[in-house]
């Protein structure tokens, strides 16, 4: 199997993709871990595995995502099963989870992850937060339902429901939200692999704020004063609306960066007091 993996690995690397992936394509061309492939490294492949793993590299060539190849992914520590048409977690999302874990939150906090996907915001922090009653929307049924099987898989309790931004739901700590952000003029531009995900959970309009903006209208009126909304955004438009929701009357409104430098989460929060003779959020000149 050494040939077959050298193999690989040269043409990833002439195609610009990390040869690390060839280990994870063998092992699932020959059904075997990864730890029982470099045992077995030096034997004869298992019989159908050299087809097996020449389809997955071209596959995986055409810009098809691994994890999707490999069905599980790793977040905040969690194994979290993702499948097509579900958006893979990315990295910067758990800095969004970390953002959310250093919040002043009661003990038992109320928190919503709008646009849950496979679950992955919202089971992180149930994971952190025991106690905390989390619960998560998504309005696209496949998105869900892989949500539910992966709380069900780590024994994680979240209340999900089909549910468009904030689903009604009142009395919040925390609105948390990784929502589709992308401006659609990325479309064309964008990465071969994001082609493979679904477009309901990338682009949002013109400007990528087609979800954010009613979300933050609408966590208004469902968080308690004082609670806090958080947001990964695009580096292009998180100041934009930081500056909106600064002039709508929310405060401590901060722009945040992830490991790359690049600003990218919004954290703001309802204001404790509102306006006397006020009714409902402050509205902004
Ligand atoms: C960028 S993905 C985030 C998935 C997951 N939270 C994560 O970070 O890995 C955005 C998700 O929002 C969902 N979505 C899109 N529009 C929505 C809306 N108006 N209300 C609720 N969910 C929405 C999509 O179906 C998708 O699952």
């Amino acid at each position: 199997m050494v040939r077959l993996l050298r193999e690989l690995k040269t043409r990833l690397r002439a195609a610009g993709l990390p040869e690390g992936e060839a280990l994870d394509l063998l092992a699932l061309a020959s059904r075997l871990s990864r730890k029982d492939l470099l045992l077995r490294l030096l034997e004869a492949p298992p019989p159908g595995t050299e087809e097996r793993a020449r389809a997955l590299l071209e596959k995986r060539l055409a810009g098809y995502p691994l994890q999707y190849l490999l069905g599980e992914v790793e977040f905040f520590g969690l194994p979290l099963k993702v499948a097509e048409g579900v958006l893979i977690p990315r990295p910067e999302t758990e800095g969004l989870v970390e953002l959310a874990l250093r919040l002043p939150l009661p003990k038992a906090p109320r928190i919503l992850d709008v646009g849950t996907g496979t679950g992955s915001i919202a089971l992180a922090l149930k994971a952190h937060l025991p106690e905390a009653l989390v619960f998560a929307t998504d309005i696209d049924e496949r998105a869900l339902a892989l949500a539910e099987e992966n709380a069900e898989r780590l024994g994680l309790k979240v209340h999900f429901l089909k549910a468009p931004l904030t689903g009604g739901l009142r009395d919040l700590d925390l609105v948390v939200a990784n929502p589709p952000y992308l401006p659609l003029g990325y479309r064309e531009m964008a990465p071969l692999e994001l082609a493979h995900e679904n477009p309901l959970a990338l682009y949002a309009g013109e400007e990528g704020l087609a979800v954010a903006r009613p979300l933050a209208e609408e966590a208004f009126e469902a968080l308690k004063p004082g609670g806090f909304l958080l947001l990964e955004l695009a580096p292009e438009n998180v100041q934009l609306l930081a500056e909106e929701l600064k002039a709508k009357g929310w405060e401590d409104v901060e722009v945040l960066q992830d490991l790359a430098g690049r600003d990218r989460y919004l954290r703001a929060r309802r204001p404790s007091q509102e306006l006397e003779g006020e009714k409902g959020p402050l509205r902004g000149p």
